[in-house]
């Protein structure tokens, strides 16, 4: 089988380097020429553990290759993953654009039998619309089908999700497609869960949804907790113990960002409404991680009162650990949040500066970037934790302690134990206990 995966996004990139790693041959596609470029001369586009290992010993092998040409790519392949980009209109809902784009180009390069595979997170029923204009718009009268394979893997820790799934959820409607893409992933036959396209086009967006619920629910019981003496770890800690439950996803914070969670939930909510569905459940976790960034800045004033002019150093940018993409990163809101109040802001990131200078300009003596947490912290009023990278809870505080104007840390990811950090003489806040 030659597979093509068309994409060279994160979810394109880990599929391609991931499925060559299975022992199939994959060109990876994608008609940005110059990625593509940059990708033949061993620059790989985006951070992701594992990676760069992954695409080099594949490469090697001869099992891997990356091409801007997409007909031809499309001719010779037989199975096609299409994993490019679904961004998100103002209403919430998907752009499909780029999945129509790629429909036609097969259609115009179906020679002999294909199967499309969709792995971009897409609306329930998209499957019926690529089928449709690659239909329409074919030049012959070859067979293909469409399958649903939705991508669960998580940005940090990808190529470990994509080489050790949970479940691999392939969504047919003929026993072809079925077989092709079952044996494709033979080596986890027993985590197969085959279902209709519909079916498997709904459980991405259900999943992450429901995490995400998840994640808004444990910031709802930390807002209670805040207001008690009650704790929140211990709170899902305890909760988490019922196997019902599980403890995971169960971390309260600064609200969950990324390219996934916050468009999939506004996208199932539109799907859901379109279908005449009262989706006002998630409507409320989506509002709920929105209002974190007020809570953020809440904390701030509790701590520094008026913003104007006050030297806040805020450490971790990416909207979570492991990984450089500050898609829908909370810290983007809260930064824009605190520029507006005035505040001076000294920024450190391990991984996800570069990106951020994109979106905040460095502004001498306004908005500055440093190589290292003790020179972000150096002179400020607070210091702002909104990543938990590991990094940060191996800091030497005593030292970060004498640099500061004021020992005060607002800690959003609840990396340090508030005792620990009172002892050293921290004035210390951090989400859902005291
Ligand atoms: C997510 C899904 O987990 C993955 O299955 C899907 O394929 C893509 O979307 P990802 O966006 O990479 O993956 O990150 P994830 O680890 O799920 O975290 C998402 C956001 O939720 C982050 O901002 C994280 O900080 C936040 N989060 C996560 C919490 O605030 N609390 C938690 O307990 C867990």
């Amino acid at each position: 089988m030659k597979i093509a995966v068309i994409g060279t996004g994160y979810v394109g990139m880990v599929t391609a380097a991931g499925l060559a790693e299975l022992g199939h041959r994959v060109i990876g596609a994608d008609k940005d020429g110059e990625k593509i470029g940059r990708i033949l001369s061993g620059v790989v586009p985006i951070y992701e553990p594992g990676l760069d290992e992954l695409l080099a010993a594949n490469i090697q092998k001869g099992r891997l290759s990356f091409s801007a040409e997409l007909n031809p790519v499309i001719r010779d392949a037989d199975v096609i993953f299409v994993c490019v980009g679904t961004p998100q209109h103002a209403d919430g809902s998907a752009d499909m654009s780029q999945i129509e784009e790629v429909s036609r180009l097969i259609a115009d390069n179906l020679d002999r039998y294909k199967l499309v595979v969709e792995k971009s997170t897409v609306p329930v029923k998209t499957s019926h619309w690529i089928k449709r204009t690659i239909g329409l718009h074919k030049k012959t009268d070859t067979a293909f089908d469409i399958a649903s394979n939705p991508e669960f893997l998580r940005e940090g820790s990808a190529v470990s999700d994509f080489l050790h799934p949970d479940r691999i959820i392939v969504g047919v409607e003929t026993d072809r497609a079925r077989d092709i893409l079952c044996g494709i992933y033979g080596r986890f036959k027993d985590r197969l869960v085959v279902t209709n396209i519909d079916t498997a086009e709904l459980i991405k967006h259900a999943s992450n949804s429901f995490l995400a619920l998840k994640i808004s629910y444990i910031n709802l019981i930390s807002n209670i907790c805040e207001k008690t003496d009650a704790n929140v770890e211990q709170v899902a800690e305890g909760m988490g113990l019922d196997p019902r439950i599980g403890g995971r996803f169960l971390k309260a914070g600064i609200g969950y960002g990324g390219s996934c969670f916050p468009k999939d939930i506004k996208a199932l909510v539109k799907i859901g409404e379109d279908l005449g569905v009262d989706m006002s459940l998630l409507k409320e976790a989506d509002r709920i991680n929105f209002d974190r960034v007020r809570l953020v800045i809440e904390k701030v004033k509790q701590a520094l009162w008026i913003l104007k002019d006050k030297r806040i150093a805020i450490l971790g940018l990416a909207f979570k650990p492991e990984t450089d993409d500050i898609r829908e990163a909370p810290s983007i809101n809260i930064i824009r949040e605190l520029v507006r109040e005035g505040a001076r802001l000294r920024l450190y990131d391990p991984q996800a500066t570069d990106n951020m200078k994109l979106v905040f300009s460095p502004e001498p003596g306004r908005l500055e970037y440093f190589a290292s947490p003790y020179l972000a912290a150096e002179g400020t009023n607070a210091l702002l934790l909104l990543t938990e990278w590991e990094e940060f809870a191996g800091l030497e505080l005593d030292k970060i302690k004498g640099t500061m104007a004021n020992p005060i840390i607002i800690d959003g990811r609840n990396i340090f134990a508030p005792a620990a950090l009172r002892k050293l003489g921290f004035e210390y806040y951090s989400i859902g206990r005291k």
